[in-house]
């Protein structure tokens, strides 16, 4: 560990896995984290009625095995943490929403970082989620590489795997709407609110 990464290690409240084994650029991280780090202390009471709507739709249609690995991408303060009974797993650059995630102690392994650099090993989740987070990512064909090579081979064939919900409004939807479509096989999309869930 450089420097610089032991001193953002440091600044973290609470014990948030850093990824270990991967190289990283922990600088990546941060500026992808700042914008939500800023806006934490209302984020719970302006958002979670609207995110939660969102959950429930995806969690109706993905239903994990207890034994089954399912990942967040931009979890945020991991709204979905009820929503789902099997092994969860959050990623998210913002430490201040993942510092939320870990004080209403929900039972997921949290890591800082971004959908570009995904610090898991191949076919590792059965199963991945994604709720108003891809059109904040800066490479989203870096993003989608990563789904891809962390989604389980043989689940990519079964109904429903992967949700992404993207906030239909945002200027990059169409560019994000389009490198889903190349990726994977769209299968049914709803549109709940803001958002265009795509269920793959
Ligand atoms: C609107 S919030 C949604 C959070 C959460 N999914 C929810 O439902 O409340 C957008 C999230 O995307 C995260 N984000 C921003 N850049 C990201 C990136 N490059 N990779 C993954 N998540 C990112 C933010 O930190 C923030 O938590």
């Amino acid at each position: 560990m450089t420097i610089k990464q032991k001193q953002i290690y440091d600044q973290l409240e609470l014990d948030i896995k850093l990824l270990k084994d991967r190289t990283v650029s922990f600088e990546s991280v941060k500026d992808a984290g700042q914008k939500y780090d800023i806006s934490s202390p209302t984020y719970i009471n302006l958002h979670k009625d609207e995110q939660i709507n969102k959950i429930r739709l995806i969690a109706n249609e993905i239903r994990p095995k207890p034994n089954e690995k399912l990942l967040n991408i931009g979890c945020g303060p991991f709204f979905s943490d009820k929503f789902f009974d099997c092994q969860k797993y959050g990623i998210d650059p913002s430490k201040e929403l993942l510092n939320l995630a870990k004080r209403n102690h929900v039972n997921a392994e949290l890591t800082l970082g971004r959908a570009e650099e995904l610090p898991y090993e191949d076919n590792f989740f059965d199963y991945i989620v994604s709720v108003s987070a891809l059109h904040h990512v800066e490479d989203i064909e870096l993003a989608m590489d990563e789904i891809k090579r962390v989604l389980s081979e043989k689940k990519h064939k079964k109904n429903f795997c992967i949700a992404l919900s993207i906030l239909t409004e945002s200027s990059r939807f169409k560019i994000i709407e389009k490198s889903i479509s190349y990726h994977f096989t769209v299968q049914k999309i709803i549109l709940e609110g803001r958002d265009t869930i795509f269920f793959i």
